[in-house]
């Protein structure tokens, strides 16, 4: 099957990658439930392509009750799950030093825990459909470290841990499993930093020479349209001029 018709679920599709990549997946044909917490982002995703297939749940990942309304959403409506896109996640990123705490606590709630309900929730539905393919964005912070960045760059590992662990475990049931690792992409990330001056300097870079959206929406339609035998299990996707 290519994309159309396939059944995917979007964690974190409200806005950015996310986003782009519900609009791209829907041109293609495939039925969509997305979810985020922000509602009325989603319903003008769904109201903005009236002919595609888009099933809207708000959902908070941190909250496995909440995560697995959406993948029920989608066995009531489609009877399956082809792919689940964990793709939500905050970077409020500041140096160790400052010690916020909450501020940790949140990124390794939503980056990593997220992505754990995410699989906790659909994991079992694919494993006895014998098929499924689950895809993380993770980052280039996934696989370096640099400063002022220690506390997501450890979420961002520990997602590509976890996703190549599901990898060798699962791939005897058809599953596939899938990082996306992106360098800068001008999106809203940058609101989640709170140190203005940092935020401010890493939305200017994005939006200088940053990726677009739809570049890394297009990373993710590759990686799910692959017949069965092939398995994309890491994808880094860096703008031509960043360095790190
Ligand atoms: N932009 C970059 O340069 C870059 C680079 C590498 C990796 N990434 C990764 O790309 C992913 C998407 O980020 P983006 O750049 O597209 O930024 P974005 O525009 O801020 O999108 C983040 C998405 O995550 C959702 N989200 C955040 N917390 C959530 C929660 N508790 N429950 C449900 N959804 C939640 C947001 O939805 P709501 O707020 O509506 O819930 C939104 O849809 C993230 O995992 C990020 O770490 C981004």
């Amino acid at each position: 099957m290519t994309i159309k018709n396939k059944v995917i679920v979007i964690m974190g599709a409200s806005s950015g990658i996310g986003e782009a990549t519900s609009r791209l997946l829907a041109e293609k044909g495939a039925k969509l439930i997305i979810a985020a917490r922000r509602l009325d982002r989603l319903e003008a995703i769904k109201a903005a392509n009236p002919k595609a297939d888009i099933h809207i749940q708000q959902a908070d990942v941190t909250n496995y009750e909440e995560v697995k309304k959406v993948i029920n959403l989608a066995m009531d409506t489609y009877g399956r799950v082809d792919v689940l896109y964990n793709n939500a996640g905050i970077m409020p990123t500041a140096p160790i030093v400052e010690g916020r705490r909450d501020e940790w606590q949140q990124m390794i709630d939503i980056n990593i825990m997220g992505v754990l309900n995410g699989i906790a929730a659909v994991l079992p539905i694919m494993v006895e459909q014998k098929t499924g393919h689950i895809i993380a964005t993770d980052s280039v912070a996934g696989h370096v470290v640099y400063p002022d960045s220690a506390v997501y760059c450890g979420t961002k590992f520990a997602v590509r841990a976890i996703m190549e662990g599901l990898r060798q475990e699962q791939g005897k049931n058809n599953i596939k499993s899938t990082i996306i690792s992106p360098g800068a992409v001008a999106t809203e990330l940058y609101k989640t930093i709170n140190d203005k001056q940092v935020s401010e300097d890493l939305h200017k870079a994005q939006k200088e020479w940053g990726l677009i959206s739809e570049d890394i929406a297009s990373a993710v339609a590759f990686a799910i349209d692959t017949p069965d035998r092939m398995a994309i299990s890491d994808m880094i996707v860096r703008p031509t001029r960043q360095l790190v």
